[in-house]
């Protein structure tokens, strides 16, 4: 039989073992009121890249990240007043602001994809709230379910879905909402969720505002100059990056380790487009585990 992972009911010392594991840098599952997370932490990359590698996703979207109230929220994105009001109105509840980042609050780039700007939230639901203030440390967490499959509202939903891969869930009954939570952005709804548009007064977004199929490349970091894949070797103009025995100007992981050149992917890009070198190169990656995933956002990097 798989390895089960460990089911706890919400309290003080389930939330304190489940905090301890996020300050360890790893991923917990745990219940708001939309739907179950898999929550880490934000600001490290590691840590996101294992909320990758446990859904099997097969490429990088930006993830929500979770803090506990607006004040914590002001420290990562920069509201205006109608941000600021929306938040009045609607936080804590099931509301997501993408917002403009603030680059020093040290969040991790494959958190936001690379984007200049985060989807931010704050959550009302107990076990989420106390994860949030006892780690200290601002969440993200996409859904708690392997990629491609439904939602989970109920902790035993978690645990079907992904097993072992996530080593602790915090399980405090059904979630309330059971849907995603509302999205707004540049003044509409990116989402529409258990907020509706009719509450907000705010449009829906034309299609393709939101980032949920492969392809909507637009709201991903796009290196701007030529990128060239499956490189074992760097042309002279080239900045090569590099991965396991294919040693570059940079590396994704030295190791060969697919989990750590997750978590570096974007921030090599960053890298790699402010060199001197007039294109770049990247050595290969196996496409198993979140490797797929890493090979899907180069692959797109690289046919523009
Ligand atoms: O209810 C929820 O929001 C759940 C619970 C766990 O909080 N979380 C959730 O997270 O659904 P996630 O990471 O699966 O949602 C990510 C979505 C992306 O598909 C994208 O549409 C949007 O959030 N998003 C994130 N960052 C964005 C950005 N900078 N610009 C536009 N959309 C963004
Ligand atoms: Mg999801």
């Amino acid at each position: 039989m798989a390895a089960q992972p460990t089911i706890r009911p919400y309290d003080d010392a389930a939330v304190a073992d489940a905090a301890a594991l996020i300050r360890a840098g790893g991923i917990v599952a745990v219940p708001t009121e939309t739907v179950y997370g898999l929550a880490a932490d934000a600001t490290e990359a590691a840590a996101v890249a294992r909320i990758y590698a446990a859904k099997g996703r097969p490429s990088f979207n930006p993830l929500i990240v979770h803090v506990p109230d607006l004040a914590a929220a002001e420290t990562i994105a920069v509201f205006d007043n109608a941000a600021r009001a929306l938040a009045h109105r609607w936080w804590p509840g099931p509301l997501t602001l993408v917002l403009p980042l603030r680059r020093a609050a040290g969040i991790a780039a494959l958190v936001t994809a690379g984007l200049d700007t985060i989807a931010l939230r704050v959550p009302a639901h107990r076990a989420m709230q106390a994860l949030l203030r006892a780690s200290g440390r601002p969440l993200a967490a996409p859904s708690a379910n392997a990629s491609n499959t439904i939602s989970p509202t109920r902790a035993a939903h978690v645990a079907a879905s992904l097993g072992a891969r996530v080593p602790l869930i915090l399980d405090d009954g059904p979630s309330a909402a059971g849907l995603e939570s509302t999205i707004v952005g540049r003044g509409a709804i990116l989402r529409p969720g258990p907020i509706t548009a009719e509450q907000l007064g705010l449009p829906l977004a034309a299609p393709g505002g939101e980032i949920t199929a492969p392809g909507q490349l637009k709201t991903h970091y796009a290196p701007a100059k030529p990128l060239r894949l499956e490189a074992v070797q760097a042309a002279p103009d080239e900045w090569l990056i590099g991965f396991g025995p294919v040693v570059g100007d940079d590396t994704l992981s030295a190791a060969g380790d697919p989990v750590e050149a997750a978590a570096r992917l974007f921030d090599a890009l960053h890298r790699a487009d402010a060199s001197a070198r007039a294109a770049i190169a990247v050595a290969p990656v196996p496409e198993r585990g979140i490797g797929a995933a890493i090979n899907d956002r180069l692959r797109r990097a690289a046919h523009r």
